[in-house]
């Protein structure tokens, strides 16, 4: 006997669940793999701008290799597809890069503490820039996020303006790259896999140049022989998996994209979040004072709350 269509469709809700679940529970695992292996390269090589173009170069060779071998099939893109990811592409890159130098200077923690207010840099710039208007309950989710952020960076033990501002950059350059990426994706043949692929090739070609004008190889070079005589082949490998994980979380990311709503898609970045924070305090053995503690809690509860009035 065939099911009723109303079984169809509660089996087929259920396998969607089953499926944006696995494709969450992935981005956060790799996620956390990134963020340990980037900060144990960042504490040994403090050199973000080199670590940023080689997690961009690892991911591009993988998505090549994989074009090349058919893993995965090509996309078919024109010069427009490429004339429309530029811009998407340039704020991809100061994103990546603002936080990398973020993580360089302050604790993994912290980051993505003061990364929880990318919401409210949504609705700044939505409203600001693009002139939407948002319910009154979405404004005032920004005061526990921006409060919460606040005190948390207050009373942050080993603050660092440099770390904090990276982070800041990053949140507003990430607001910028998902509004355009949305825009950019819908209606498009390209999966998010190809497109997240082709969005790391451009940004390599863009970062490239800035990075050797900021660092350049006359540093990388000594502070590699430096980290290696230090910590031996086992930095190596840290630096390979710090790059291979930047790009799979990236790509599964912007897979689930695919499948999502953009807000459905922000409260899964605020509990990657969560994790991170939590499994880098425990594997850094990050000091946090209580009232530190309380400012991030306010402000991942504020992530919520915005999700839900903008719901
Ligand atoms: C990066 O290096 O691009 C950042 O760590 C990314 O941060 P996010 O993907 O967690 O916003």
């Amino acid at each position: 006997k065939s099911p009723s269509p109303a079984a169809a469709e509660a089996k087929s809700e259920a396998a969607k669940n089953v499926k944006i679940g696995t494709y969450f529970a992935t981005w956060w695992a790799l996620n956390v793999v990134f963020n340990i292996y980037n900060k144990k390269v960042l504490n040994a090589y403090p050199y973000p701008w080199l670590t940023s173009t080689l997690s961009l170069a690892c991911g591009s060779l993988m998505m090549l290799v994989s074009w090349a071998t058919k893993i995965a099939e090509p996309p078919k893109i024109d010069l427009e597809f490429w004339k429309a990811l530029f811009p998407v592409a340039v704020a991809h890159t100061i994103g990546h890069v603002a936080a990398t130098v973020s993580m360089s200077k302050v604790a993994v923690s912290f980051t993505h503490i003061i990364k929880s207010g990318e919401p409210a840099f949504s609705v700044i710039v939505s409203r600001f820039l693009l002139g939407e208007t948002f319910p009154p309950a979405v404004y005032l989710s920004l005061v526990p996020i921006i409060g919460g952020c606040g005190l948390a960076a207050l009373t942050e033990l080993n603050f660092n303006m440099t770390g904090f501002m990276g982070a800041m950059i990053s949140n507003l350059a990430f607001v910028f790259r998902n509004i355009f990426s949305k825009k950019g994706m819908k209606g498009k043949s390209v999966s998010g896999m190809n497109y997240y692929a082709c969005l790391s090739m451009l940004s390599l070609l863009i970062l490239t140049p800035f990075a050797i004008a900021v660092e350049g190889p006359h540093m990388w070079v000594a502070g590699w022989k430096e980290a290696v005589s230090e910590i031996g082949p086992q930095f190596i490998w840290s630096v390979a998996v710090q790059s291979i994980f930047y790009h799979l979380y990236n790509q599964v990311s912007y897979m689930s994209l695919d499948e999502i709503s953009p807000l459905t898609f922000s409260v899964g970045n605020t509990m990657k979040r969560i994790s991170v924070i939590v499994s880098s305090i425990i594997i850094f053995r990050t000091p946090v004072q209580p009232i530190n503690a309380l400012g991030a809690a306010i402000a991942i509860l504020g992530t919520f709350l915005y999700s839900q009035a903008k719901a």
